[in-house]
């Protein structure tokens, strides 16, 4: 029998997880003849619902299911995991400033830096709790697991600024391709139309209004959590979760003809990004698992300040965190 391969979800009782946990079990990552086993973690006030979260998967009986693991510490949560899916982190609550989120959740991704050296070798790491890229740059910083191994999500950027450009296309979202999120997974993220491609043209030739291009779809990608918080009464779960699995899925399988996707990495210096920010880029992954910023994408002079501001935001939220990197 093919052996299990182990994978770690933290925040396993939250929302988020209440998606991802049941996909991943049904073996929508690996596949139907590999079996996986999770190893999930919390804070100890949530082992209880956690508990009713075990329960729920062994009713599912989903074959793929190999087993299910429960920990409140993350340092054996980690063992020889090859896929990571750190969700966990406190909500920003009433009144905190994104800052204050920093400093809360900074410390948490401190131990999970170091908690990820018990991984497989083959470890991929994909960081989800807010603010996913510092929080990536934190655990990054202090681990021993190379750094192309640390990803941030902005799939869910990608995925909303896709099924926008298709609506007001008149297509579905599969005909929207080359879409990338430069920057931060934040509200002055960039979502680049002028490379986006509609049924694999450009998307500003098909949708011929500049001013929807850079007003209206801009700023709604940007604001489409805070929209649809208002909406639920709850941030973005199933949809983050589709995310994550897409977002792994692209890490671990050769991307598809000349495409690219959105994943927050490691910069080598790419694009004039310092090394070390973990910022959103167009990614290919290739045929032997390595992961590669596509350089080379023209850029106007009025995308180049909306690039530039996002940066500069990373710059200070890194300043915010200096203490927590090694
Ligand atoms: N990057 C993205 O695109 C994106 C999209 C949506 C949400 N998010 C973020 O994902 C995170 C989770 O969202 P959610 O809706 O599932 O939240 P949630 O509050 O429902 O769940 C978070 C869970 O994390 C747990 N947790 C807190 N600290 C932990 C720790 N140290 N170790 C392990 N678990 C811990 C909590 O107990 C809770 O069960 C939030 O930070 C949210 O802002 C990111």
């Amino acid at each position: 029998m093919t052996k299990p391969i182990r994978v770690a979800v933290t925040g396993a009782a939250g929302q988020i997880s209440y998606s991802l946990l049941f996909r991943l079990a049904a073996g929508e990552l690996y596949g139907p003849n590999q079996p996986i086993r999770l190893q999930l973690l919390e804070i100890p006030q949530a082992m209880g619902a956690l508990e009713g979260v075990v329960m729920e998967l062994s009713d599912c009986a989903f074959p793929t299911l190999d087993g299910v693991d429960i920990y409140d510490q993350p340092g054996a949560a980690f063992e020889g995991i090859q896929a990571a899916f750190l969700v966990g982190s406190r909500p920003r609550g009433p009144g905190m400033e994104r800052s204050d989120l920093i400093q809360v959740n900074g410390p948490i991704f401190v131990g999970q830096g170091r908690a990820l050296n018990h991984a497989d070798s083959a470890v991929r790491i994909l960081v989800v709790g807010n603010p996913c890229n510092t929080n990536c740059l934190i655990a990054m910083n202090n681990s021993d697991i190379p750094q192309d191994r640390f990803t941030a999500m902005m799939r869910l950027d990608q995925n909303r600024a896709m099924g926008m450009l298709a609506a007001k296309a008149n297509r579905t979202a599969a005909s929207v391709s080359h879409m990338v999120v430069w920057g931060n997974h934040s509200n002055n993220q960039y979502p680049d139309f002028e490379n986006a491609r509609i049924d694999g043209k450009p998307a500003s030739e098909v949708i011929n209004d500049q001013t929807w291009l850079r007003e209206n779809f801009v700023k709604d990608i940007q604001n489409r959590g805070a929209v649809v918080i208002k909406a639920r009464g709850a941030s973005s779960a199933a949809s983050a979760a589709n995310a994550a699995l897409e977002h792994m899925k692209s890490l671990i399988n050769p991307t598809p003809g000349d495409d690219w996707y959105s994943a927050g990495i490691c910069s080598k210096g790419e694009y004039g990004v310092e090394p070390g920010l973990i910022f959103g880029f167009p990614v290919r992954t290739d045929s032997q698992g390595n992961i590669q910023v596509v350089e080379g994408l023209p850029m106007s002079d009025w995308a180049k300040t909306k690039f530039d501001f996002v940066l500069d935001e990373l710059r200070k939220e890194r300043e915010v965190v200096k203490d927590l990197l090694r």
